[in-house]
């Protein structure tokens, strides 16, 4: 029994990082669910007893119809969907000024950061409304908020993710859904140690409290935010920067 117990949650990019902690903080709390990722190897070697809590899922996020399509497989096996969490994303190419950036870098990094969380937010909405009852979480980012030099396609998409919150959050909040999403600085993850030193020495070093944030402060604050005590808040950001965020 935990306070997630009889819950069905969608968590993207479950397979590594944030989504991992996540999933696994929601599992120890008594959830449902369906792990999403395109990294289908890691999702079996994390994930080693799926039987009867957790639904594993190897797709594209980027390609729509497989969105639907495991979004109703996750209705079919579980009824309903209570909770959604988009961690699925990429930094593209970083370290680089914006007249080098390549279109096609470019769109890609919105097709997974920005496209992926609309295609899921559209397809589990219907279901949230039918019950009356949702928590959604886009994971966004401090560069979203302040724009990181040499990151022109990863804070742009992720300002794309943070407006979106805001017009989602006002949209539904007449119903019992709230929709909310999460700034974090540098937290020590697969994504961070794929960027360029220089890239990630920036970041760290603008973060007051001058040091990395935890994997689990990451989930306790993602349980928070996807539980039914976050009632009033929605269409809001929160804050996971050590002090970097002024707003
Ligand atoms: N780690 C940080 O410091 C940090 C800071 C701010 C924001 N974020 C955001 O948090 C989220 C999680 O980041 P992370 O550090 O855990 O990254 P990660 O690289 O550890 O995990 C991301 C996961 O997304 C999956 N993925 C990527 N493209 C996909 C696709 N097309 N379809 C399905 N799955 C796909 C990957 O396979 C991977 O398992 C991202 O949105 C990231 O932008 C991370």
């Amino acid at each position: 029994m935990g306070s997630f117990n009889k819950q069905v949650a969608i968590i993207t990019g479950a397979a590594s990082g944030l989504g991992l902690v996540i999933s696994h903080k929601l599992l120890n709390e008594g959830a449902c669910i369906g792990l999403l990722d395109i990294n289908e190897k890691a999702l079996n070697e994390q994930f080693v007893n799926p039987e009867k809590y957790e639904e594993l899922i190897g797709l594209d996020l980027t390609d729509q119809s497989q969105v639907e399509a495991a979004v109703a497989r996750i209705i079919g096996r579980f009824g309903k969907i209570d909770i959604l969490i988009n961690c699925a994303g990429i930094t593209g190419e970083t370290n680089i000024k914006s007249h080098d950036v390549s279109a096609e870098n470019l769109q890609k990094v919105f097709e997974i950061n920005f496209m992926a969380s609309f295609y899921t937010s559209k397809a589990v909405l219907p279901h949230m409304l039918a019950k009356n009852y949702g928590r959604i979480l886009h994971i966004a980012s401090i560069a979203g908020k302040e724009g990181n030099a040499g990151m022109l396609a990863y804070s742009a998409s992720k300002a794309a993710v943070i407006g979106m919150t805001k017009v989602q959050g006002k949209e539904y909040a007449d119903t019992g859904i709230t929709i909310n999403a999460l700034a974090p600085a540098v937290i020590q993850t697969p994504l961070v140690d794929a960027m360029p030193e220089m890239q990630v020495k920036y970041m760290t070093e603008k973060i007051p409290m001058k040091r990395t944030g935890t994997l689990e402060e990451a989930a306790n604050i993602a349980a928070f935010i996807v539980s039914p005590e976050n009632s009033f808040t929605t269409g809001f950001t929160f804050d996971l920067s050590g002090g970097r965020a002024t707003y």
